[in-house]
């Protein structure tokens, strides 16, 4: 693969769908969900537009789909036509290969998913919080929603969707779309989706749902029991819309809720349009980890107005999020925690690009032959962020925030490429700015590894003050007991925490421990850094709490550092049996790239 040329801009490598011959325009679902045999059943009825005078099949991305019937005609006459499945490929799934009658424009596939399909989980009641009852979430990106929707799984084709979902009765269904927080519990629910959006946001959850308003156009929708808490922890969400809207053009979705899922969901947050998927382990109780909702938030300008291409051009949509997120909280939470939140994304970066192979740390990555699932990392986030930061330093932040404002305007509804966004700095800032920016310098945050010589750093007093301390303390002039730490906000905890050596005593780690309680810490951060130096460190009071963290919680963001940092320091034994013992309850995304890290290959 080395030798071959570099990747084509605007080809998606993830998709098998022959968009230059036809595109899905619009969808309509109609599904059923059995909870007894973990299966969505029914109809896809795809409108397609035709691109070509030719009458060649229609190519659509599955994966472990069963297709037991495909019609396809023009308007509402369908008959009965043939359809094949080409060769499974490991990364990409399976080709759905149509033979359309001529000139038709509607196609409609019945089938039905597999059990473990790939983007989708059902939950046990044991694992929610109700205990009482299942629930059932969707997570398409990047190359999910071939799992559970036979379509053109690629980020350049928009649809607008309508869907029918019907559920076991007492259960809610919601969806990237229209939700009706008043929808009667009888077991069917109706939505439509009427802004054009890319495959990887459809997105359907059900579970014992209860919904409360946050504001005008916010809300949650959870289970009873994490209702409350979780609207008093993000009521700022509101706040945040209206910022965002101030400084970066409007809302263009209507509404914006929040779906809190069970803890077994692989991320932090997912954008679906309308309602953002949330992980329920940054309810802290204090706020200190919403720069999540922030982030969500954020991409209804980067990533679902403007769309990236191609998974290659995933920065454009998380590297524009991640700088946007840490305006967000300036706005709304003022410098100090926008210094932190930066400069914390910043140790992110620095931490990546030490362990990464150089190809990898080029932003716009070349991911031909590869699982996109495998690939993350926080260089499209932070390194994408940390570029933006460093135009917006040289340009001054009014200028460049109208040129953000006009980028969400001009190519809203777009899914566009890494060059479309270069040519279009050339056209505006590079034209406006000669003297501060130029394109050699943009070219190498784009296309090279690392970061720039030079580039941006930012650092944040409340962190550099804590240098210090942590250094009197490791050399033993202090005892932990000795530092003040009554006034430490969650990321002074992290920062500090994170800082510490490779190594320490086991003294010192029963010190931290018994002064800080870091063992029992309720905020799942602070237990993931600390968890992390215990593992390092084999210190055993943490083990049970380590156990109890791995099979409770599905997030990747925590599991992978831990299962690696278990097998590298002689723990395989300990990381397989609770992996083992976790297992039924994780999402099929955190089997497969923690098995990955278990067992290899
Ligand atoms: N869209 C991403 C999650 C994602 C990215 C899923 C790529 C699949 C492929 C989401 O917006 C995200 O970035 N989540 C982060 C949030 C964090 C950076 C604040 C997460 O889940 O940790
Ligand atoms: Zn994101």
């Amino acid at each position: 693969m080395a030798a071959k040329a570099a990747p084509e801009s605007g080809v998606d490598y993830h998709s098998f769908a022959n968009t230059n011959d036809y595109t899905v325009k619009h969808l309509d679902l109609d599904l059923t969900a059995d909870f007894d045999n973990k299966i969505l059943k029914g109809e896809a009825i795809l409108d397609i537009k035709r691109l070509t005078p030719k009458n060649p099949e229609l190519i659509l991305d599955t994966r472990d789909i069963d297709v037991t019937a495909v019609r396809a005609g023009i308007g509402d006459s369908l008959e009965e036509v043939k359809f094949s499945l080409g060769k499974k490929d490991p990364h990409l799934g399976t080709p759905l290969k149509i033979k359309l009658p001529k000139g038709a424009n509607r196609v409609a596939i019945q089938y039905q998913t597999a059990p473990g399909a790939s983007g989708v989980q059902w939950l046990e009641p044991q694992q929610t919080a109700g205990k009482k009852h299942p629930f059932l979430f969707t997570q398409a990106q990047a190359i999910h929603a071939r799992s559970f929707i036979p379509l053109q799984d690629t980020p350049q084709v928009r649809m607008t969707y309508e869907a029918t979902i019907r559920t076991p009765e007492a259960l809610r269904a919601v969806m990237s779309a229209n939700n009706d927080p008043e929808a009667e519990l009888d077991g069917v629910f109706e939505f439509e989706m009427p802004q054009a959006i890319p495959s990887y946001l459809i997105a359907i959850g059900i579970g014992n749902l209860d919904f409360k308003p946050m504001g005008e156009r916010t809300g949650v929708y959870a289970e009873p029991e994490l209702l409350e808490a979780a609207a008093k922890e993000f009521e700022d969400t509101e706040d945040m819309l209206e910022v965002t809207e101030e400084n970066f053009g409007p809302y263009r979705w209507d509404r914006y809720d929040l779906l809190i899922l069970p803890p077994s969901f692989p991320f932090g947050g997912m954008e679906n349009p309308r309602l953002s998927f949330i992980t329920p382990t940054v309810i802290a109780g204090d706020k200190s980890l919403v720069a999540l909702i922030a982030h969500e938030l954020a991409h209804s300008w980067s990533g679902n107005l403007i769309t990236n291409a191609s998974w290659r051009d995933l920065w454009l949509n998380e590297g524009f999020t991640t700088y946007l997120t840490n305006r967000i909280m300036q706005f709304v939470y003022g410098d100090e925690r926008y210094q932190m939140e930066m400069a914390l994304g910043y140790d992110d970066l620095q931490a990546d690009l030490a362990d990464r192979p150089d190809k990898d740390e080029i932003m716009a990555i070349d991911l031909r032959g590869r699982d996109p699932d495998e690939v993350f990392s926080n260089i499209p986030y932070e390194k994408g962020s940390l570029f933006l930061y460093e135009l917006e330093q040289k340009v001054g932040r009014e200028n460049f925030d109208k040129f953000l404002m006009e980028y969400f305007n001009h190519f809203a509804f777009q899914s566009i490429t890494t060059e479309d966004f270069v040519a279009y700095l050339k056209k505006t800032l590079l034209q406006q700015y000669p003297d501060k920016l130029d394109e050699a310098r943009i070219n190498e945050w784009i296309f090279q590894p690392g970061i720039p010589e030079g580039a941006p750093h930012p650092t944040s007093d409340a962190f550099t003050k804590l240098d210090p301390i942590r250094k009197q303390w490791l050399n033993g002039e202090i005892k932990a007991s000795d530092i003040d730490t009554k006034d430490w906000t969650f990321h002074q905890w992290k920062y500090f925490l994170d800082g510490m050596p490779e190594k320490l005593s086991e003294d010192q780690l029963k010190e931290l421990d018994s002064t800080f309680s870091l063992t029992q810490s309720k905020n799942n951060e602070i237990a993931f850094s600390w968890l992390m130096i215990a593992v390092r460190n084999q210190y055993q009071p943490a083990d049970a709490r380590l156990e109890d963290f791995l099979t409770s919680i599905g997030r990747n963001k925590f599991l992978r550092p831990l299962y690696r940092n278990l097998m590298e320091n002689g723990q395989e034994e300990t990381a397989k049996r609770i992996f083992e013992k976790a297992k039924p309850g994780y999402h099929p995304l955190t089997v497969k790239v923690n098995s990955k890290i278990i067992y290899g290959d």
